[in-house]
């Protein structure tokens, strides 16, 4: 069962200014995600909000953002413009460890452990991520450091993954996730990583955002249209 149960949005302490980000027509009017399952993706097109939405979690979780926030980078600190503010997370029981992890600034990340010095590397497959290959230390990041009792929110992870690594990522997931130990919360473009069983998948591309079903989204029905028959796909792409 989720730690995190739902994230509801209180829209009436928004003023009537249409900026973003309260302008998202995906989480625009949106009262409530609820969160069913120990995984939950959020899909859709690029700048469809799922990173805005991310991010304004992660804030109110209270987990770093020393792998750096988009928040930090362009919009300084005005809490007044920032998702959170509208958001309300419920809880049963509440859980504060946890990770946030941006493959967009994974770097930052991996230079802020250097920094820290070798004595963190343990945690993170013995050595720095930035002497890893970015898919071996995307796993390393995955493999070790979480554990415990956590949330994990996690954008894009699959940006760095071969598809045999995808798969030993599911692997990863679903031993923390059946142990009752994890929750995941996904933005991706991965049409194996949404495959994952009983999980919740909602899509950002409608207004608002509505949950759907593995074989209905565009990632399962292109792919699968692809690789049906490649030569076909690209003739008849090209010839359009
Ligand atoms: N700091 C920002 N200031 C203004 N607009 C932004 C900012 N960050 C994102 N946006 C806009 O908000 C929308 C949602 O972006 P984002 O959450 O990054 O989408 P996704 O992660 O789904 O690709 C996009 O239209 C994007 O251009
Ligand atoms: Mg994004």
């Amino acid at each position: 069962m989720p730690f995190l149960k739902e994230i509801s949005f209180n829209w009436g302490s928004v003023p009537k200014s249409k900026r973003f980000p309260f302008n998202i027509s995906s989480l625009r009017g949106v009262q409530s995600i609820p969160l069913k399952e120990n995984v939950t993706f959020f899909i859709g097109e690029n700048g469809s909000g799922k990173s805005t939405l991310l991010e304004a979690i992660s804030t109110k979780c209270g987990f770093s953002n020393r792998g750096g926030s988009r928040n930090n980078l362009l919009l300084g600190s005005d809490e007044e413009s920032t998702l959170e503010t509208v958001i309300k997370l419920s809880w049963l029981p509440k859980v504060t460890n946890g990770f946030f992890f941006r493959a967009e600034t994974f770097f930052n990340f991996a230079g802020y452990l250097d920094e820290l010095g070798p004595e963190v590397y343990k945690y993170y497959g013995g050595k720095s991520l930035n002497k890893q290959s970015h898919g071996e230390a995307f796993l390393s990041l995955f493999a070790h450091r979480f554990n415990g009792r956590g949330l994990y929110i996690l954008d894009e992870p699959e940006s760095a993954l071969s598809p045999q690594r995808q798969l030993v990522f599911l692997r990863i997931m679903r031993d923390l996730e059946q142990k009752g130990k994890a929750q995941f919360i996904i933005a991706t473009h991965s049409p194996i990583l949404i495959a994952y069983p009983n999980a919740t998948i909602y899509s950002f591309d409608e207004s608002p955002l509505r949950e759907v079903h593995y074989w209905e989204t565009e990632h399962y029905q292109t792919t699968k249209n692809f690789l049906n028959d490649p030569e076909k796909f690209l003739k008849r792409l090209f010839e359009g």
